[in-house]
């Protein structure tokens, strides 16, 4: 079902005390505000305590990464039955980080996001195009490649339970936003290449937009008719700007 959405992506960033503390302010934060509409995707170690914190209130969490393996001689992974032990509904999978960095190509997040699947977890699947590739005019190649290796393997039915993220990776922590003509543009790209393969699938697709969104842009973002909200980087780690971004969503 197409939902709206803001997701905070807190990346290799935080500890027990600060984490706490960002927290409580969330919940304080979003209190009398919609549940099922906000969540935050933390570091492996803290969703223990993370859970601890967040059971009971309208914000959910999840995982940023997850293997495709479900268990094995697979050393410092973590499997889908270990989310699922601390309660997590979402994990991102498919991050311009892990694509660039750990180089995880198309047919591995597309194991990842079958693997999340099969556990009855929500893949949030990054999609997005480089800055030379915008230039290059490959943007929709790309994101069309990005999308069709998932929905090869998995089916375009699978995306019913599935969250999509379009993240220009040229606007990831860079404070270069998308203009949200530009994100819109994509947006509508992303749900008619999907509404090839399935028209109501497309039609109740959720897809984010990812990229500096920060308080003073989010609300003219998630004004677009094809942006459904927001994943959220840097300024999920504040806790009054991550507050104003849900605020924006909900207004
Ligand atoms: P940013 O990150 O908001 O800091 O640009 C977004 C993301 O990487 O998900």
């Amino acid at each position: 079902m197409r939902k709206r959405l803001v997701i905070g992506n807190w990346k290799m960033h935080g500890c027990l005390v600060e984490n706490e503390k960002l927290l409580d302010s969330i919940v304080a934060g979003l209190d009398g505000l919609p549940a099922n509409q906000f969540a935050v995707c933390v570091p492996y170690p803290y969703l223990p305590s993370v859970q601890n914190t967040l059971k009971n209130t309208n914000v959910s969490w999840g995982a940023q990464n997850v293997s495709q393996y479900e268990k094995g001689a697979y050393t410092g992974e973590v499997s889908v039955s270990m989310l699922n032990d601390f309660g997590c509904t979402y994990v991102i999978v498919g991050h311009s980080e892990r694509r660039a960095l750990y180089g995880e190509d198309n047919d591995i997040v597309a194991e990842k996001y079958m693997a999340a699947q099969r556990a009855g977890l929500i893949p949030i699947l990054c999609v997005g195009e480089t800055l030379e590739q915008r230039d290059e005019e490959i943007t929709e190649q790309i994101i069309q490649e990005q999308l069709m290796a998932v929905i090869n393997k998995a089916g375009v039915g699978s995306l019913s339970k599935a969250v999509i993220a379009y993240e220009p990776v040229w606007a990831i922590g860079t404070g270069k936003t998308a203009t949200p003509e530009q994100a819109q543009e994509v947006h509508v790209f992303i749900r008619s290449s999907v509404g090839m393969q399935g028209n109501n699938i497309a039609k109740e697709l959720t897809i984010l937009y990812g990229g500096s969104v920060k308080a003073n842009n989010a609300s003219e973002l998630f004004a677009m008719p094809d942006i459904d909200g927001g994943l959220i980087g840097g300024a999920s780690l504040a806790a009054s700007d991550f507050v104003a971004i849900c605020n924006a969503l909900s207004n």
